[in-house]
């Protein structure tokens, strides 16, 4: 799949939000047979944070987001959620958070599970190359509703969480210069979650696919954006295993240093932490305006996605 028609949208902000209750590796100790050594080293999480609701982090990450942008919500005309845990299977929690943050405008969830975020980020560029002038995209879950917590396998991952980002439209080409989205159903049985139903994982069968579905992702994108790996300045990836990302960036050789990372303070928070990990980076200093970011995640389904672009944001 390869588009050339990309322009006209940026980000301009971005923010977050995490519940206050923060569960360390030492609380999961006495919880399942595991220890914090075995965590830190298999996926680099230290500690996570988990509670609320969906909709709740959303809008919390979402009027942070609005208030960086100094914009009047009235203005925004789309509400993408990007969610697998939301409040309700009817309606969408995007209709709730759109109430929370009294916007009027179209709302609606998207399920792309990790890659979720990414995908809403281009689907916002695509809204807006239609005629949106601002899109709100927001990742938010509260896996640790679907998280079987006697299964150490998995409860030692999956946290709470939420990042936005304004979207709007820009005079001249926009900041994305590349993208790629995909699915591979035939690793659907991988990782799941039926209805009222618990995560379940075969965690090294994702761990391998996921390596390679990054790599993918991020060499489309940037044989879009026709760049190379070195030309970007900061990776931004799903913040699912240390270990991934690590490998990941080997493959495509961009030094693990240039990433932003988070996961050792919240966990894998699924759509949430593409944006989490991109507002750190941001408070941190160390995005600039004309910098190269590779935004890149995977996911159940198996998804993957990946976007290219060049800060224009505050
Ligand atoms: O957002 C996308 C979602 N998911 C992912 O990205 C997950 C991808 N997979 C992973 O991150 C890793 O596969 C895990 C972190 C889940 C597991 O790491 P691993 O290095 O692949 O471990 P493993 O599954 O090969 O297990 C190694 C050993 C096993 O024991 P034996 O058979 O060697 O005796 C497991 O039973 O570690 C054991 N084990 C644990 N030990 C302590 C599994 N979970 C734990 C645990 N604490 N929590």
């Amino acid at each position: 799949m390869t588009s050339t028609a990309i322009s006209g949208a940026r980000i301009l902000s971005v923010g977050t939000a995490l519940p206050e209750q923060v569960l360390t590796n030492e609380d999961l100790e006495q919880m399942v047979d595991t220890s914090h050594e075995w965590i830190v080293e298999r996926s680099g999480i230290h500690e996570r944070r988990i509670g609320g609701t969906t909709s709740d982090l959303a809008a919390s990450a979402g009027k942070a987001a609005i208030e960086r942008a100094g914009i009047d919500p009235a203005t925004i005309d789309l509400l993408i959620l990007a969610t697998t845990s939301p409040d309700r299977r009817v309606p969408a929690t995007a209709s709730t958070v759109q109430e929370l943050l009294g916007l009027q405008c179209g709302a609606m969830d998207l399920n792309a599970a990790c890659s979720g975020f990414v995908y809403a980020l281009v689907a916002a560029h695509g809204f807006i190359e239609m005629g949106h002038s601002r899109v709100l995209i927001i990742g938010a879950e509260t896996l640790s509703r679907m998280t079987d917590w006697t299964d150490r396998t998995t409860c030692i991952l999956f946290a709470d969480g939420a990042g936005a980002a304004v979207v709007e439209k820009t005079d001249g080409a926009g900041d994305l210069h590349g993208w790629h989205v995909d699915s591979n159903g035939s690793l659907e049985e991988a990782l799941f979650c039926d209805f009222d139903g618990k995560i379940e994982m075969a965690g090294q069968a994702i761990f391998k696919n996921a390596v390679l579905a990054m790599e993918n992702a991020a060499r489309k994108s940037l044989a879009m954006a026709d760049m190379s790996a070195d030309q970007i300045d900061l990776v931004v990836p799903h913040q699912a295993n240390v270990r991934i990302v690590e490998a990941s960036c080997k493959r495509l050789g961009i030094p693990y240093e240039k990433t932003s990372m988070v996961i050792h303070r919240t966990g894998n928070t699924s759509s949430a932490s593409i944006p989490l990990a991109l507002e750190d980076a941001w408070t941190g200093g160390r995005v600039n305006q004309g910098d190269n970011i590779l935004l890149v995640g995977f996911g159940a389904g198996m998804t993957s996605a990946a976007a290219v672009i060049t800060w224009d944001g505050i």
